[in-house]
């Protein structure tokens, strides 16, 4: 089939290449001049493990075509999918701003039948929106179909999710839409993946609804956490143990500093916005939100318990992204951590696989921070280490080596990449998220629980 993907931005590229490499013909629409001088030299200006190989293999084929000039894009197929940014505006709402721009173009360049397909996140009712700027800005009276087929891709596995979803979620309004998803995405249910065929109101409250229930599992098993450090239980054997329910499912059940990225933070406020504009009170993502928040000074306290002073401190970071195999830097949780123990006099010495020069424009090299090319040799003379990404490199790490370069062997771990036993037969002292009693005197706290309940008994 002739595909036209609107924007080459994460969505988009990934859906253009994809598309491109089951057999369509697809012409992407990229308006930055920069991003299409490297994707005509066949390069992605994003990384994503098999992107780069599958976009010059489908460019060589001819399959795959980019421009800037929208018209081109818009008269070359029947089916456009919309996959431009919808970037968090200032009051927490999407920015619809670029799909209401996109929406006029398309009207004042369609010549025939079009297919309109919403794929960046959206707020509920937006095909009503685009429906209503296509007519007005319309040159032709023209049939058209609105339709939303959001997408489910993880950064690091994009191209493998998109090429092996769950699901495949498509909202439409006619027959019509729904025969040629049925034709577009054949090579899929041919092999037993489920094309579930909604209305488009369904489609896009199903994105956020699915995001949004991410982050509530992950604030869930957080809060778990807590209470775990105070009985002195393994959250992950409460993880495993919920988890293993089939209802429940042991994915987004682990502990830690909490979630970040460019979509659970973002689509999360936005649902929220989504419902009080309908005058839904959305208080348990309000909830999830707000134990997320806290994860961070929760970790800050952590090591604070344990250096007694942060001042003056040398202490090593490990992971900058907010989560393994991507560069991806955007809401992640060691921002904020770092940030903080600048504030504290530390003197910070951080190291992540892909991670550094984006992080170094938000956060420069200075007196008090230094980036290193090495994760051994961030360690040298360290009174502490704090694991905030959990790269399989770090879970590989040589511990007795990491034991030598550091002056305290004192780990600090918020995402649990150790087993304790282990590393504390190494005689590391280490701290991890829902592992530990609180404080080294649990025993004393725990009996001094014991009393309170007695008397509260007493009381009554
Ligand atoms: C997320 C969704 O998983 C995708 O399905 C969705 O398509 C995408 O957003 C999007 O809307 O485009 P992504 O942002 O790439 O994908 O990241 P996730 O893998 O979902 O991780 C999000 C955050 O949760 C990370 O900071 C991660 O460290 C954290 N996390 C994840 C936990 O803290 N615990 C867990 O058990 C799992």
């Amino acid at each position: 089939m002739k595909i036209t993907v609107i924007g080459a931005g994460y969505v988009g590229l990934v859906t253009a290449v994809c598309l491109a490499d089951i057999g369509n013909t697809v012409i992407c629409v990229e308006k930055s001049s920069a991003t299409l001088d490297e994707l005509n030299r066949g390069m992605s200006p994003i990384y994503e493990p098999s992107l780069q190989e599958m976009l010059q293999k489908n460019v060589d084929e001819e399959r795959l075509i980019f421009t800037h000039i929208m018209e081109e894009g818009i008269k070359f197929s029947d089916i456009l999918f919309v996959c431009v940014g919808t970037p968090e505006s200032k009051v927490g709402k999407a920015d619809m701003s670029q799909v209401e721009e996109v929406s006029r173009q398309i009207a004042e360049n369609m010549d025939s039948y079009k297919l309109i397909i919403e794929k960046s996140t959206v707020p509920v009712n937006t095909h009503k929106l685009i429906k209503r700027t296509i007519k007005r800005y319309a040159r032709k009276n023209l049939e058209f179909d609105i339709a939303s087929n959001p997408e489910f891709l993880r950064e690091g596995f994009a191209v493998h999710d998109f090429m092996n979803p769950d699901r495949i979620i498509v909202g439409v309004e006619s027959k019509r839409a729904e025969n040629q998803f049925r034709e577009l995405y054949k090579p899929f249910t041919d092999i037993g993946i489920n094309l579930i065929i909604t209305k488009n109101a369904a489609a896009e409250i199903i994105k956020y609804a699915s995001n949004s229930f991410l982050a509530i599992k992950i604030s869930y098993i957080n809060m778990l956490a807590d209470l775990c450090e105070r009985i002195n239980v393994d959250i992950n054997m409460v993880a495993d143990g919920i988890g293993a329910d089939k209802r429940i499912g042991r994915d987004f059940l682990n502990a830690g500093v909490g979630y970040g990225g460019s979509c659970l933070p973002k689509d999360i406020k936005a649902f929220i916005n989504i419902a009080e504009s309908y005058g839904v009170d959305f208080s348990l993502l309000k909830e999830t939100e707000k134990i997320n928040k806290n994860r961070i000074n929760q970790f800050l306290e952590k090591i604070e318990d344990n250096l007694w002073s942060i001042k003056d401190k040398k202490i090593a970071v490990w992971g900058l992204s907010f989560k393994p195999d991507t560069d991806d830097i955007r809401e992640t949780p060691s921002l904020d951590i770092i940030k903080r123990l600048v504030d504290a006099q530390a003197y910070l010495m951080l190291y992540d696989p892909k991670a550094t020069d984006n992080f170094k424009k938000l956060v420069p090299e200075n007196n008090q921070i230094k980036y290193l090319k090495d994760k051994y040799e961030a360690l040298i003379d360290a009174d502490a280490l704090l694991i905030i990404t959990e790269w399989k490199e770090f879970k590989e790490a040589n511990l007795d080596r990491v034991k030598e370069l550091m002056n305290i062997p004192l780990i600090i771990d918020g995402r649990n990449i150790f087993d304790p036993e282990v590393i504390k037969n190494k005689e590391f002292d280490y701290y991890s998220i829902g592992r530990d009693p609180v404080k080294s005197d649990n025993e004393e706290y725990f009996e001094y629980i014991i009393k309170k309940e007695d008397s509260n008994i007493e009381n009554i």
